[in-house]
């Protein structure tokens, strides 16, 4: 156990990660409880990595058929209310599941999930981010969930070191992200790797990736009448953050971790770091990056 990012919640240890009580009890619970399908699409990650914008691509994508440009669910939810998560909605025997849904998320490290996910050779599809876009996200996160509930916040300083030590919620993140990445070199044809930065700098090219991966291609017709990109622009950071419900609406209303939904958006750009950290505090996150991934192929300090 230790210090967490604020005064009330510390962090625990488990099976070499860092977690909020809440979610590791959630953890815990669903290696029993958790049944994973062979045709289920999970999707993980760590947080403030990606997850909301590659819940919403793939959401936007196994749905296309079912419904228009304006009765899509993403234009009425936040993205994580229309993809179940694990350790939240799928533990202590709550598996109340859309068979038709196949897809899931997590922020599980890879070595932490549940039996069944390995066992069902379900399919993966991860995103990680640099570091130090990554950690800034996270601080802006965990500041505004501070604000709104009273709580005296940590300094910037004080949170990166914690950061540094691997000491937030599911980190190290080095750790979290090596351990899919190791494992999509093994097995590319069950887990796909992508990166935040590639994703945003080629969108298009990845709904095409992602399509093909979950098992649903877009047709040459679909192509020629632009479906690749309607998507791409349906679940884009300035459409997404703009709706009504993700301004106003509430994720999991009425329980302890109630969020606002606008927190789950802030720049969604590359490279934001440059205006939070010192070029110390980066060159830092830089050099541990380096250390941590060493000659694993993978590099995340590009941006
Ligand atoms: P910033 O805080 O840098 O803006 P996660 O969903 O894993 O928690 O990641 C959150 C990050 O993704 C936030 O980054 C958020 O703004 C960004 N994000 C959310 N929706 C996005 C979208 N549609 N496109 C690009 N980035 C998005």
């Amino acid at each position: 156990r230790t210090k967490g990012w604020n005064a009330e919640d510390d962090l625990y240890h488990y099976q070499g990660f860092w977690f909020h009580p809440t979610f590791l009890d959630g953890i815990m619970s669903a290696q029993d409880y958790f049944k994973a399908q062979p045709s289920d699409i999970l999707i993980c990650s760590t947080p403030r990595s990606g997850t909301t914008w590659l819940k919403a691509l793939a959401f936007a994508i196994v749905t296309r058929n079912s419904f228009d440009d304006s009765t899509s669910p993403l234009l009425s939810k936040v993205p994580h209310d229309c993809v179940p998560f694990v350790e939240m909605d799928l533990s202590h025997g709550s598996s109340a599941r859309d068979p038709e849904m196949p897809l899931l998320a997590t922020h599980i490290p890879f070595s932490s999930l549940p039996k069944s996910v390995l066992e069902s050779g379900c399919r993966i599809v991860y995103i990680c981010r640099n570091s130090k876009d990554a950690f800034v996200s996270m601080f802006h996160f965990a500041r505004r969930l501070e604000i709104q509930r009273n709580l005296e916040p940590l300094s910037l300083e004080e949170v990166f070191e914690l950061f540094c030590e691997g000491k937030c919620h599911y980190g190290p993140q080095w750790d979290h992200v090596l351990g899919y990445w190791r494992a999509s070199l093994e097995r590319p044809e069950k887990i796909l790797f992508l990166k935040y930065e590639e994703v945003k700098e080629d969108t298009g090219v990845y709904v095409k990736k992602l399509a093909e991966f979950i098992g649903c291609p877009f047709s040459p017709e679909e192509e020629e009448t632009g479906a690749v990109e309607k998507i791409v622009k349906m679940c884009s950071f300035e459409n997404l953050s703009n709706l009504e419900v993700n301004k106003t609406g509430k994720h999991r209303e009425d329980t302890p971790v109630s969020i606002q939904n606008k927190v789950f958006f802030w720049k969604g750009k590359i490279g934001e770091w440059e205006n939070h950290l010192t070029p110390e505090m980066a060159a830092r996150l830089d050099r541990i990056t380096e250390q941590k991934l060493g000659n694993s192929g993978l590099n995340l300090v590009r941006h």
